[in-house]
């Protein structure tokens, strides 16, 4: 199974993956995740993508497209992976396709999740991970059981992406109608695109997953 999960910041799909990779056994490449891995790392391509991020605007396509062809070619990809956030452009996506043709490879489909942007500035503005394993976490809506202990690893440190200020959020949102949301059109007219509503409740979204992949 090769997926795309497509949708606005906080659409919720990194925590949707990280669902589909204990159900199907297959890994999240997540380009956010990776990029911010290369920022703490201070590799050259943290060093210049870290300001992009800060600011909310889209890395380039160059860098991107380089993690992801060399994370497609590692051998845990072989039986399938889900793609979060990325492609995000145009130009990713075309991208993609000349990636996966030349690995023999065909997407399954690409999930739309539907939010509206007000929800999205909540889930954002409340969202955080747990420092030690990344599981993720909301004020509100996804608290552990026990405060300040995180139910998967028992963790006590939690962080904040710093891009997830609400100024910053502003610019990501506006990058993703500008720049991302061609690709709905994109896949759409390839017969790929299976919209889910993403307002329902965490659970009841991965059930309109599940029957999207098992209609496959
Ligand atoms: P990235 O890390 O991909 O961030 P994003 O797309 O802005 O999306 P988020 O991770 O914020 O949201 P999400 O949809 O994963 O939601 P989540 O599951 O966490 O990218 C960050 C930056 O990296 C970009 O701005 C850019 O600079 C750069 N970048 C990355 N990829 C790139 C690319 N391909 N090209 C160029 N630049 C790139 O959920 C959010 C919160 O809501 C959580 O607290 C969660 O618990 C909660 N939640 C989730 N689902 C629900 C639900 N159904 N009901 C209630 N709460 C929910
Ligand atoms: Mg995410």
């Amino acid at each position: 199974m090769r997926l795309i999960l497509l949708g606005p910041p906080g659409a919720g799909k990194g925590t949707q993956a990280h669902r589909l990779v204990e159900q199907h056994g297959i890994p999240q490449l997540s380009t956010g995740d990776m990029l911010r891995a290369a920022v703490s790392a201070g590799s050259e391509v943290g060093l210049r993508a870290k300001a992009v991020m800060d600011a909310g605007n889209l890395v380039s396509d160059d860098i991107v497209n380089a993690i992801i062809s060399e994370r497609l070619d590692q051998p845990d990809c072989a039986a399938g992976f889900i793609l979060d956030g990325f492609p995000r452009t145009l130009v990713q996506a075309d991208a993609t396709n000349s990636m996966l043709a030349s690995k023999d490879m065909e997407l399954s489909c690409v999930i739309e999740i539907r939010v509206d942007d007000e929800i999205l500035a909540e889930r954002i503005g409340g969202r955080y991970t747990c420092a030690n394993c990344g599981a993720g976490y909301h004020d509100e809506n996804v608290k552990p059981a026990r405060e300040g202990v995180c139910d998967h690893c028992g963790g006590t440190e939690f962080n904040r992406r710093p891009d997830d200020k609400p100024e910053t959020v502003r610019t990501r949102l506006q990058a993703y109608y500008k720049e991302t949301s061609p690709l709905l059109g994109y896949y759409y007219a390839k017969g790929l695109l299976r919209p889910v509503d993403g307002m329902a409740d965490i659970d009841a979204v991965s059930a309109q997953i599940d029957e999207v992949l098992a209609n496959l």
